[in-house]
């Protein structure tokens, strides 16, 4: 595995016209990233990965300071896969002067995450798209979990790349808990509580799906959900395509966001 840490070096060593998966990260790697190598090893003849905690995506400076780090593991873990290129771009080179920080998301689509993260996604659409430029891969391969992300990628950069946005399904523990890196920071009984409102999700969206009328139970859920975290951001029942508040039975998402123990988490179902 060659590790490069400018995108000078990523265009001399890397041969864009080969077919190339392109898996971006945060690092403090889980079965979650393992499973997007695993889908873009299958449908790449080779793989790069970037680790970067990318600031301009944290409306929070503690957030960022407290956001999980494991470099050295998470080289490990690539080495063991046997990964061809992984990236370490730094700070100034991904923000150089004269490239605008920033994308504008419209009115519209500041629901959601987008509503309670005020700038986190002008951050990620940033970054993805410093990226894309100077990773003209074949495939982006994206986890569902950050539904909204991927939704907005799709929405504002797509059109601008040749890179093709691949979904992968969201990895889960045995009890349900989406995998994230941020789970490491919770403690063993936020964890299960975690977990039980998974396992609520789960259970409200059969409900669902066994008879439409149940939307009607979404009060009931939010309050069962209440007692288990600190405080609830949204949970929302939206459109999966557009994510539009016009559902049917067959085309809708759970979408939530939650704070507990001071960390927050987001799951969709
Ligand atoms: O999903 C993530 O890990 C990040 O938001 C991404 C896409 C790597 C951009 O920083």
């Amino acid at each position: 595995m060659k590790i490069i840490k400018s995108f000078k070096v990523l265009k001399k060593e890397i041969n864009f016209n080969d077919n190339i998966g392109f898996v971006p990260t945060m690092g403090s790697l889980h079965n979650g990233h393992l499973s997007l190598i695993d889908i873009a090893k299958k449908k790449s003849k080779k793989i790069i990965v970037s680790i970067f905690v990318n600031p301009s995506q944290f409306n929070d400076k503690k957030d960022f300071n407290n956001y999980p780090r494991n470099l050295k593991k998470d080289i490990l873990i690539l080495k063991r896969l046997k990964i061809d290129f992984l990236f370490l771009p730094n700070q100034k080179e991904v923000y150089k002067k004269n490239i605008s920080k920033k994308l504008i998301i419209t009115k519209n689509d500041k629901i959601l995450c987008a509503k309670y993260r005020k700038g986190h996604f002008e951050g990620v659409l940033a970054v993805v798209k410093r990226l894309l430029v100077n990773i003209p891969s074949k495939y982006m391969f994206l986890g569902e979990k950050d539904f909204q992300q991927i939704y907005l990628i799709k929405k504002y950069l797509k059109k601008n790349f040749s890179t093709k946005i691949i979904s992968c399904k969201t990895v889960r523990n045995k009890n349900q808990l989406p995998l994230s890196s941020r789970n490491s920071l919770l403690n063993n009984s936020s964890l299960k509580k975690s977990e039980k409102i998974s396992k609520l999700l789960l259970q409200f969206k059969k409900k669902i799906i066994s008879n439409f009328k149940n939307i009607n139970l979404l009060n009931d859920y939010k309050n069962k959900i209440s007692y288990l975290c600190d405080k609830i951001e949204y949970l929302e029942i939206r459109n999966k395509n557009n994510l539009s508040t016009k559902i049917t039975r067959k085309n809708f998402k759970l979408l939530i966001a939650y704070k507990i123990d001071k960390i927050r988490l987001i799951d969709n179902i």
